[in-house]
């Protein structure tokens, strides 16, 4: 073979070769770069699994601390009813323990909504009738009410449902105390069950008021936990709401107007008869 047919040979496998170092090169970066990410990505798994077990932790904690708060302060609301009771003929001093049952009952409310929210405690199903659940959750706002405001009730038709009465009754008490603190004086808050017209297999339960409405801005953010516009609110009320609608397999519809009123609807499966005796 000639020289010069050598040395293009040569050349050609010389350039075959670096093309290919090149593009190994350029693989090899990709590669190191690509191993990066997977290890920042590892690292914030890690990160993120950490927080969970510490929030997983906490909610324990928080759960714990709930129970032990719970008896001291189910005491304390028994004596200063008593107390109350005692004071009947001096009503100035009866405001001061009326204070205090006020007080244990929004103690109670939050501490009743972190259990709720820290431990998932899972429904106990039965046949519950929603008017006694109402008017149980209305008469927990003892204490909340407002000057002139007024609650009108009304209830047709069927009003059983398969429920964990409990949980249905911090739902409507969470429900009942936003419209009231929405409302002012001279408010109106509306409370009605009836039959879903749409799916006669569901109740509704209507929650209406003409207080001050809630932002659109803010309407699909009411439900996130710890949500709040309240200079001292919790944003519990409505996550613990969405959570127990859910797990009756019910749902929530809500529209409200801003300065106009807000209206809930949650409905809930009707009690069946086969579920009668469970
Ligand atoms: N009936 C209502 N009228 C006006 N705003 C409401 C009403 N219900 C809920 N909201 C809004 O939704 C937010 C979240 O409610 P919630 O979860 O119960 O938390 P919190 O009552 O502690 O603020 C409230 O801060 C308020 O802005
Ligand atoms: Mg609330």
């Amino acid at each position: 073979m000639p020289d010069n047919i050598q040395v293009e040979l040569l050349n050609d496998a010389f350039n075959v070769f670096r093309d290919a170092s090149h593009r190994l090169e350029q693989q090899y970066a990709l590669l190191e770069q690509k191993i990066e990410d997977l290890n920042e990505e590892i690292a914030e798994k890690n990160r993120a699994m950490e927080r969970n077990r510490r929030l997983a932790a906490m909610g324990e904690m928080a759960a714990k601390i709930a129970h032990e708060i719970r008896n001291p302060l189910g005491s304390m609301a028994i004596f200063a009813t008593l107390l109350e009771r005692e004071l009947t003929a001096e009503p100035d001093k009866r405001k001061f323990a009326e204070h205090i049952t006020k007080g244990v009952k929004t103690l109670d409310n939050l501490l009743s909504n972190m259990l709720l929210f820290a431990s998932n405690p899972g429904t106990r199903l039965k046949q519950v009738d929603l008017r006694d659940v109402i008017e149980d959750a209305i008469s927990m706002t003892i204490g909340h009410e407002k000057q002139g405001v007024r609650i009108k009730t009304s209830f047709e038709g069927s009003t059983l449902v398969m429920a964990d009465q409990a949980q249905l009754r911090q739902l409507f008490l969470n429900l009942i105390l936003n419209s009231l603190d929405a409302l002012d004086e001279d408010g109106i808050l509306t409370i009605k069950i009836r039959a879903s017209e749409d799916d006669q297999s569901m109740i509704q339960v209507e929650i209406k008021d003409n207080g001050r409405g809630i932002p659109s801005d803010c309407l699909d953010r009411i439900f996130d936990p710890f949500f709040s516009t309240k200079e001292r609110g919790t944003g519990l009320g409505l996550a613990i709401v969405s959570t127990v609608v859910s797990a009756h397999e019910g749902f929530i519809d809500v529209s409200s107007e801003h300065g106009k009123g807000t209206k809930f609807i949650i409905s809930l499966p009707v009690a069946g008869p086969e579920k009668r005796f469970c």
